[in-house]
């Protein structure tokens, strides 16, 4: 398998390349990345040393359509895991245009750059927040009606559409997952429980938006990492399937956990002006993917926080790098000694 994986440097990209690497020493990986702000190097240093010429980075954007069609000629790429995005609600309410830009127009080059050059299949990496909110009871499946909230949600959702038009029109093999809220080594310390960690074992103030009573299902990075891996091998053209973590949780309880894994109390806890059109709650059947692909989560929400508490722990430099800016410059030393 020779496989492009784009956004490899963010949060779930890096874990899925060093899972691939560990499940399938023989591939041949390639990843493209803007760099964004979320956009790390550093995540992958220790792939990059370790596989040698089985893994290959390429600095540029999915939305430049002569480049994607160059590395998928020249890498004689056969499938692609579309995970690049700008992925943060907040960022999207602030200035929704680069989520529109990328994940709407570089999801579409992606798919019609893969379509031309007759790639096998490409996974779009999606999520549950393109379902929209859910009340009290009952969970999305795969059939529920598309009704993003944030402009976030409604970019990705524009991209499932569009893969779901791609495989319509052009019987493009194209398979579309939508996945819970992850966690685990690796994430960038803007979401819930990275930024929750470095608050609090700094002693400080913990913002929850609203009442903390928004519900979100959380899967450890592993699970939807292996997901993805299942939608790639075995899945059916033209599916979507649902990835969920089976852990259910208001965030008031993630924030406890975590100021409990860190040895602190409640009291930094701050209940904030709540986000707008805030999500109220999200909740993943994901039956279709344990029939059709063998998937189900097996990471606990107690044992993958306490691997993820760990991780953090063990990995300030990498946290500090984030937090200092530092890791912007791993682009330029990285372009430095390949000159
Ligand atoms: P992330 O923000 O950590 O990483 C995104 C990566 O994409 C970064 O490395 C960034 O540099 C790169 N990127 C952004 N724009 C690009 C462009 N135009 N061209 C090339 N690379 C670009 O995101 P993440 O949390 O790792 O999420 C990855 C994917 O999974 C996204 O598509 C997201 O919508 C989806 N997803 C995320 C979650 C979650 O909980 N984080 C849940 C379900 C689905
Ligand atoms: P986040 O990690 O941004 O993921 P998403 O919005 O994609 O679900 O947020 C997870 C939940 O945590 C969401 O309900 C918003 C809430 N939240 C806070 O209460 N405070 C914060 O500072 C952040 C970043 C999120």
């Amino acid at each position: 398998m020779r496989l492009l994986v784009t956004g490899g440097c963010g949060f779930i990209g890096a874990n899925f390349l060093y899972a691939m690497r560990q499940r399938h020493p023989d591939w041949q990986l390639v990843n493209l990345d803007k760099l964004t702000y979320a956009g790390n190097l550093g995540s992958l240093r220790a792939l990059e040393a370790e596989a040698g010429s089985a893994y290959v980075f390429i600095h540029g954007d999915i939305c430049d359509r002569d480049l994607v069609s160059a590395l998928l000629a020249e890498h004689a790429v056969d499938a692609v895991v579309n995970f690049a995005a700008e992925s943060h609600v907040d960022r999207s309410i602030d200035d929704p245009a680069p989520f529109v830009v990328t994940n709407v127009l570089g999801a579409q080059n992606v798919l019609d750059c893969a379509r031309r050059a007759g790639i096998k299949r490409v996974v779009h990496v999606s999520t549950d927040e393109v379902y929209g909110s859910l009340g009290e009871t009952g969970q999305f499946h795969e059939n529920t009606p598309l009704a993003p909230n944030s402009p976030y949600s409604a970019s990705k959702a524009g991209a499932d559409l569009l893969a779901r038009a791609y495989h319509e029109t052009y019987g493009q093999d194209v398979v579309v997952t939508r996945c819970s809220n992850n966690y685990g080594p690796y994430q960038f310390p803007e979401k819930l429980i990275p930024l929750m960690y470095t608050k609090a074992i700094k002693g400080e103030p913990l913002p929850v938006y609203g009442d903390g009573q928004n519900v979100r299902d959380w899967i450890f990075v592993d699970d939807h990492c292996r997901g993805v891996e299942l939608a790639l091998l075995k899945g059916r053209p033209g599916a979507v399937y649902n990835f969920g973590g089976a852990a259910e949780m208001p965030n008031i309880e993630v924030v406890r956990t975590i100021l409990r894994l860190t040895g602190q109390n409640d009291s930094l806890i701050r209940f904030v002006t709540d986000r707008p059109g805030h999500d109220r709650r999200y909740a993943m059947n994901f039956d279709l993917a344990e029939r059709e692909l063998g998937f189900a989560p097996s990471v606990t929400f107690a044992e993958g926080m306490s691997r993820t508490i760990a991780w953090y722990q063990a990995n300030s430099v990498w946290l500090d790098e984030v937090q200092s800016g530092a890791y912007l410059k791993f682009m330029d030393r990285w372009y430095k000694e390949r000159s």
